[in-house]
């Protein structure tokens, strides 16, 4: 089958580390670019983890980087959740890194991708979208060359009564505002989906039990604190938003209009995604996924690292 063209917007980040092995791996996708951002944590630990993985996989994807901050506000990183390095428990040392990332800022090497294929390519988006609005900034005419944006943000959960904050989209607010803005058909993969989806104790004994890979995403999970639903595991929201790509049928969509607004009160300020369903709609809203399957193909695709060890 021919392998789908694909950037991946990334800051890694534990999910994100998962999600890039899933995209590796999965064998339907052609990763053209790694565009990393800030967000679980500064850009340098971000390209330091993306540089490690394509060692650790022996890969030579392009690794671009992007800006160190959002457009317009303080980075918050989120090295609470991630660990400091990123990684949870595995410490990447940039000093025995032998790979580097690419000269060309993540803007111009994404709008030379876009620009040279020969068809519009898909973006995913598993971070905040500072490089995605920064291109759109810089070369307005890159919209044209982007088939959808595949971005893992936003939840319509909701905590003490306001509207819940999630990291992708509160991290750079102004960001969304443009990619939104700019018309290209988006597919939402909200926070509730890596919730459902979350891996177990079990899981994670079988990640360790499957081969050195495994073992060292479990060193991983360690340090993970996106432990949610009751500490009973860990979130895996970035995967989902690959796993929409390898098997849309496995994931309940409904077509509904978002929009980026702020919550204001005296003592807090954030960017968040509300969605709503009566109006023209601009978004596929992912609402449900297969579970079973999910772990299915994530075990499987996890079993045939292999062929790099
Ligand atoms: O809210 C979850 C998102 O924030 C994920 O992309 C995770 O990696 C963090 O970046
Ligand atoms: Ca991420």
């Amino acid at each position: 089958m021919e392998k789908k063209d694909v950037i991946i917007v990334t800051d890694p980040g534990v999910d994100d580390a998962m999600a890039i092995m899933y995209a590796i791996f999965c064998e339907q996708l052609n990763i053209k670019l790694l565009t990393i951002a800030g967000g679980n944590g500064p850009i340098s630990n971000a390209v330091n983890n993306a540089l490690y993985l394509m060692e650790l996989f022996k890969k030579d994807i392009p690794v671009a980087v992007g800006l160190d901050h959002p457009l317009n506000r303080p980075p918050v990183y989120a090295t609470k959740a991630q660990g400091k390095g990123g990684l949870g428990g595995v410490k990447v040392n940039p000093k025995r890194l032998s790979k580097k990332p690419i000269e060309k800022s993540a803007c111009d090497a994404m709008y030379e991708i876009l620009k040279n294929s020969k068809k519009k390519i898909p973006i995913i988006s598993i971070a905040p979208m500072t490089p995605i609005a920064e291109m759109l900034m810089k070369y307005p005419d890159s919209k044209n060359y982007i088939s959808e944006i595949d971005f893992m943000g936003g939840t319509k959960e909701k905590i003490v009564g306001k509207p819940y904050r999630e990291f992708n989209i509160s991290f750079d607010p102004e960001s969304v505002e443009i990619v939104l803005k700019s018309g290209i058909p988006m597919v939402m993969i909200p926070m509730e989906l890596g919730h459902f989806a979350y891996l177990d104790k079990n899981d994670i004994k079988r990640f360790k039990k499957t081969n050195k890979i495994g073992r060292i995403y479990a060193k991983m999970f360690k340090k993970y604190k996106d432990f949610h639903v009751g500490h009973l595991g860990a979130a895996v929201h970035d995967v989902c938003t690959i796993y929409f790509l390898t098997n849309p049928h496995c994931i309940k969509t409904e077509n509904g209009f978002i929009e980026l607004k702020y919550y204001q009160e005296e003592n807090d300020n954030y960017g968040y995604i509300d969605t709503s369903y009566d109006k023209k709609p601009n978004c596929s809203v992912a609402v449900d996924m297969d579970i079973s399957d999910f772990k299915y193909d994530l075990f499987l695709t996890l079993e045939k690292t292999n062929e790099i060890l």
